[in-house]
């Protein structure tokens, strides 16, 4: 079938991105992105392509090449749904946060939603892609949804896990390592598989797109995620062990990294991951284990999770305890907010834990990432319900000017990898603030012998 018109349900950070990215490479096919929220597709459609929701190096270029010719942000669900050939489901699976499974499984009422309304919309045969992060099986429960409420119309259903890491999610999705499909073995499964593949063959070379059956590749999106977690983890355990041991975390990642067959990529020790997929998707998978009874490959990957909330949490005791084991009213300010450079998305970012630890411990923080507002900051706080709005508010403050969050602090702890932080004037910041002049290094960034040099106490992760 060639494929002339896409839908994508859900304009978040996959959807956006990767439609369009399809839209400037597919000329030819018309592609919209639906959404409820308002909000979000009134921004995706903003003039002023800087106003767009998700924050992306080279993302602004590529919707504007494309917007209002054959790419369109829309309200308009169920229009799109029914116009559309291929629909993709690129909406939110997070943890389950009521009912069984609460905490750990992924939260599949946004994904039966879309399925009840494709099948009530469609009047002719559809593909369907799960675009989102699902657990294995799940298109069973799609396929019976839209069978049994459907018009009768036929529907193929692929798995098509997307792989883009934020912050360069442009770049990955432009010259992505592969693409992965999964589908029917039948021969109408096969069609729908081809005609995937051919959307994407229009720049993806085609030793790059590997096709598998449906339940292999929605467990491969877990198991990448889970293996890519697990390397951060590993590293991060050793970074423990490193401080006790007068090793240091960044030789030792280089001296494994250069063996090929652990290779250099993600060793990077840290405050510890975040992002909205990695613990959810190992606890999806925790999850998934237990229900099959297989509680030691459940304990194994669950250990990934609780070694990064031990990594988090002993980020925050040490602030604590170096600073004299009392920092009530001291200001700390937070270089960074967004779980890692390059994106303004902060969720299930390691400063908002430490942050949690520090308010505890009644510390005034003091807040400067140049992608992450206020509001977002006291949301991400409130989300937790350690304490009320106002109690947040109380002690967070955020600033546009770094070195105005950084005047008159105790201590600065630096939260995300921001190329930014590298190349302030440290001299400045050092004169302005209170002595001893304390960094807290979470990401390794900083160049210790310089700061050192300049009369900082300086800490990093791992030596
Ligand atoms: P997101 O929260 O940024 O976006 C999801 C969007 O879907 C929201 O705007 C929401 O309003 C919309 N939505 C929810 N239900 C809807 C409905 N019934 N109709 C229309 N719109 C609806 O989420 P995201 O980060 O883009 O992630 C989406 C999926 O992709 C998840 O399963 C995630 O695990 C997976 N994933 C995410 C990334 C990433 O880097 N963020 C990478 C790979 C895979
Ligand atoms: C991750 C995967 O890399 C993507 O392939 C996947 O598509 C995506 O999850 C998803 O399914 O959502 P993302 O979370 O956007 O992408 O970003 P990563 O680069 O993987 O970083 C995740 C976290 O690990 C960040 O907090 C980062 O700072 C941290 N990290 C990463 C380290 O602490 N050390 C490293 O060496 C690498």
């Amino acid at each position: 079938m060639k494929i002339t018109n896409i839908c994508c349900i859900g304009a978040g950070y996959v959807g956006g991105p990767t439609m369009a990215v399809i839209a400037q490479k597919c000329p030819h096919i018309k592609v919209t992105v639906v959404d409820l929220n308002e909000e979000r597709i009134a921004r995706w459609n903003d003039e002023n392509v800087d106003n767009i929701p998700v924050y992306e190096p080279g993302l602004g270029q590529i919707v504007a090449h494309s917007r209002g010719k054959n790419l369109f942000f829309s309200t308009e669900v169920d229009k799109a749904i029914d116009e559309a050939q291929i629909i993709f489901i690129s909406v939110n699976t997070p943890t389950k946060t009521y009912g069984s499974g609460k905490g750990m499984a992924a939260d599949l009422k946004y994904i039966e939603l879309c399925a009840r309304q494709i099948a009530r919309v469609s009047k002719n045969d559809k593909i369907v892609v799960e675009k989102s992060t699902l657990p294995v099986r799940t298109a069973e429960a799609i396929k019976s949804i839209l069978d049994n409420t459907g018009n009768g119309v036929q529907f193929q259903i692929l798995s098509n896990p997307e792989f883009l890491a934020e912050g360069t999610a442009v770049e990955d999705l432009l010259s992505p390592d592969r693409v992965l499909i999964g589908g029917d073995t039948s021969q109408e499964g096969q069609r729908a598989i081809q005609s995937l593949v051919d959307v994407y063959a229009n720049w993806v070379p085609r030793e790059r797109i590997l096709t598998t059956n449906v339940w292999s590749s929605e467990l491969s999106k877990l198991t990448a995620n889970a293996f890519l977690a697990q390397r951060v983890s590993s590293i991060n355990a050793m970074s423990e062990l490193c401080e006790k041991t007068g090793a240091n975390v960044n030789e030792v990642a280089k001296a494994i990294g250069m063996d090929s067959r652990i290779g250099p990529k993600f060793l990077k020790a840290s405050v510890g991951f975040g992002g909205s997929c990695f613990q959810k998707d190992i606890l999806n998978l925790v999850y998934i284990s237990k229900s099959f009874g297989l509680n030691e490959v459940a304990d194994y990957w669950e250990q990934v999770i609780i070694m990064n909330d031990h990594q988090k949490r002993r980020f925050s005791k040490n602030i604590v305890s170096t600073l004299y084991n009392t920092i009530a009213d001291k200001k700390i300010a937070f270089l960074g907010w967004a779980f890692k450079k390059d994106t303004n998305d902060t969720r299930e970012s390691a400063a908002i834990y430490v942050a949690d630890d520090l308010i505890n411990e009644q510390a005034k923080i003091a807040v400067y990432d140049p992608k992450v507002d206020y509001k977002q900051v006291i949301s991400d706080l409130n989300y937790l319900e350690t304490r009320s709005d106002d109690q947040n508010k109380k002690l967070v403050t955020s600033y546009n000017d770094v070195y105005e969050a950084c005047a008159n602090s105790h201590a600065i702890a630096v939260l995300t990898e921001w190329d930014e932080f590298k190349n302030y004037d440290w001299q400045k910041i050092y004169d302005s603030m209170q002595k001893p002049a304390f960094v807290f290094d979470g990401r390794n960034l900083l160049d210790a012998q310089k700061i050192k040099e300049i009369g900082f106490i300086y800490q990093e992760i791992g030596s």
